[in-house]
């Protein structure tokens, strides 16, 4: 494993190379360094945060000044591992001017590597617009969890032919604008396989099946930490929700009976110190 900083490049190399692509989302400084420890090649400061981290219903509740504070702290966290942030709802919609300035924004006051957005046929020149300026784009295609009030729910997309030629035709329009990567989530996994045959820069599966050039989860989902729900496609490799709830009615518990802290948890004091405190304060009172 190499320690230097993923690019843009190295990740095409990989596709090239065939080698699989890790990816995983991340919303801490902590958390980030862990993956960047274990060897993950990308992290994606995802919008999941505004549910996984601020306990919001869906990812609208995410704004800029929430992703930015994020992002930096993921950033300063990663030697090795490529940082994506996540353009929250209303960060690029409007306009490309808006995109553009708010895609500024996390590589300037963030210092990510790349930004990622949930770009629908109408957004592809923002795309453009955004490569154009030097930023590195990852491209979102299936299911888009911001559209969740158009969609009636987080469905799977592209079952029948005209959802399926809408999500081809999407990923082959992004990696024209520019993209150097597309995420694919919630879509069948022959589409997706075919989706990365026919596309030249790398896929990246969040439920897309095993033909992507590489996985991302929800870290959340796989640590056990977000308990409203799990997606079918996302594996809890750990429970740590139970392990947290342990250790904190243990804590309790020490704290309630006196056993914590002990001396080791405590700092010590030299007796003729306490003497002079006490006769000092005594004489006074
Ligand atoms: O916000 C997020 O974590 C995402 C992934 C689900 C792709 O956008």
């Amino acid at each position: 494993m190499s320690d230097k900083k993923h690019t843009v490049r190295t990740i095409q190399e990989m596709k090239d190379k065939k080698e699989i692509i890790t990816m995983l989302t991340a919303y801490d400084y902590p958390t980030a360094k862990q993956i960047n420890d274990a060897g993950i090649d990308m992290i994606l400061v995802g919008d999941s945060c505004a549910m996984v981290v601020h306990g919001h219903p869906n990812t609208l509740g995410a704004t800029m000044d929430m992703m930015v504070l994020h992002c930096a702290a993921v950033a300063r966290a990663c030697t090795r591992t490529m940082v994506i942030a996540d353009m929250p709802f209303g960060s690029f919609q409007y306009s490309v001017e808006d995109a553009m300035r708010n895609a500024a924004r996390f590589v300037t006051e963030a210092k990510v590597d790349g930004v990622k957005f949930e770009a629908t046929p109408n957004h592809i020149e923002k795309t453009r617009a955004i490569v154009e300026m030097g930023i590195a784009v990852v491209g979102h295609v299936g299911l888009h969890p911001q559209a969740i009030g158009a969609l009636g729910g987080m469905k799977v997309q592209g079952k029948d032919v005209e959802t399926a030629r809408k999500v081809v035709r999407e990923a082959l329009a992004l990696q024209e604008a520019g993209a150097f990567m597309i995420i694919i989530e919630a879509v069948p996994a022959k589409l997706s396989a075919y989706i990365t045959k026919k596309l030249r820069v790398p896929t990246m599966s969040i439920g897309g099946g095993p033909g992507c050039s590489g996985q991302l989860l929800v870290t959340p989902d796989v640590l056990g930490m977000f308990d409203k729900f799990t997606p079918s496609f996302a594996k809890r490799y750990q429970e740590f929700n139970k392990l947290m709830l342990q250790t904190f009615k243990q804590y309790a518990e020490e704290v309630r009976t006196g056993a914590f802290p002990d001396e080791e948890h405590s700092y010590a004091m030299s007796d003729e110190v306490l003497n002079a405190i006490q006769e000092e304060f005594e004489k006074k009172s």
